[in-house]
């Protein structure tokens, strides 16, 4: 249900990049009030301006605060600090980051002028601001902040259609570490296929167009069944003969291919323990032969 509009807060955002676009457009179709941009360029701010009814761009940052009760901070996670501590805040209003790794209290100094502050994480990929904008229904916003602030940003991220999860303080280096697994980490082990399949000579791009099917695949099998029941191949059913086989020939491609190997096979074993494709007996057995190829 959209709020009432006296009861909306009028957002700002400082720092008019790639997440800022993307949420100030999302959340204008929301139905909430978008009504300040300011960037490092004056172009930037203008650009998200442009794109969302009702906003103004400013020149400075402090005019953003002054104009909004909520204020996003979407710079560079190296600069938040000190952008927050460039202007004045108000008591009451609340000053929020996007950022996943960084802690919410670099905003000290927005809390220390009475502001509430918290932190407002899109688990999505904001490359091209048209894709982001498609992709948030659905996705996940983790949202660390303190009551009053932490009921609205749950209502904020519910008007964008997205999930939300409440992050404690003190986790997010190793909440945004495990993040990068269902996405720059994906990329990273595609790319180490690619240098496999090159060795007999399938180049990147037919190799992609192999596996990308196979992926999607994947993807779609861990929504519909869950992480445990989509685990197929040489680990669900624990074969034996193959995983000799795998590790006999990446010996010969080399100790980097061989090692990354055998750490994910180690961890795929209590998934297909937990699966039932094997007993413990099967289970040892594996990890035996993977931590002798390991060399530990
Ligand atoms: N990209 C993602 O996929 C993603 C996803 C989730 C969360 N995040 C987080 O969202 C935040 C923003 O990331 P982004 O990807 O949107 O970055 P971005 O596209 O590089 O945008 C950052 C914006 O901040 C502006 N800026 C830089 N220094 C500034 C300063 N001192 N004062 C005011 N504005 C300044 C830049 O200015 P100009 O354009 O004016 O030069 C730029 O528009 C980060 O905390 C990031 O960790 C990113």
């Amino acid at each position: 249900m959209p709020q009432q509009a006296q009861t909306l807060p009028r957002i700002g955002f400082i720092g008019a990049g790639r997440v800022a676009k993307g949420l100030a457009r999302g959340m204008a179709q929301a139905g909430q009030q978008v009504v300040a941009a300011a960037s490092r360029s004056p172009q930037s701010a203008a650009q998200l301006a442009a794109m969302v009814a009702g906003c103004r761009a400013h020149a400075r940052a402090q005019e953003v605060v002054d104009a909004s009760d909520l204020v996003f901070i979407t710079v560079p996670d190296d600069v938040i600090a000190a952008v927050c501590a460039s202007v004045a805040w108000r008591e009451g209003m609340a000053a929020v980051h996007c950022s996943g790794a960084t802690e919410v209290a670099t905003l000290e100094s927005a809390a220390a002028a009475g502001a509430q502050i918290g932190g407002f994480h899109p688990l999505q990929l904001f490359a091209d601001p048209e894709v982001a904008l498609a992709g948030l229904p659905g996705c996940t916003i983790a949202i660390e902040a303190e009551a009053p602030l932490l009921p609205r940003l749950e209502q904020l991220a519910q008007a964008l259609r997205c999930r939300s999860i409440r992050l404690p303080p003190g986790c997010r280096a190793r909440y945004h570490a495990a993040a990068h697994y269902a996405a720059g980490f994906v990329i990273t082990l595609l790319g180490q296929a690619v240098e496999l399949w090159q060795s007999f000579g399938v180049g990147r791009e037919d190799t992609m167009r192999a596996l990308l099917p196979l992926l999607r695949g994947t993807v779609a099998s861990v929504e519909r069944s869950g992480l445990v029941q989509s685990l197929a191949g040489t680990y669900s059913r624990g074969d034996i003969g193959t995983l000799e086989k795998h590790l006999a020939d990446l010996e010969r491609a080399g100790p980097e291919a061989l090692h990354l190997y055998c750490e994910l096979a180690l961890r795929s074993i209590p998934l297909g323990l937990e699966r039932g494709g094997y007993d413990e007996q099967r289970a040892e057995e594996m990890r035996a032969l993977l931590l002798r190829a390991r060399g530990s």
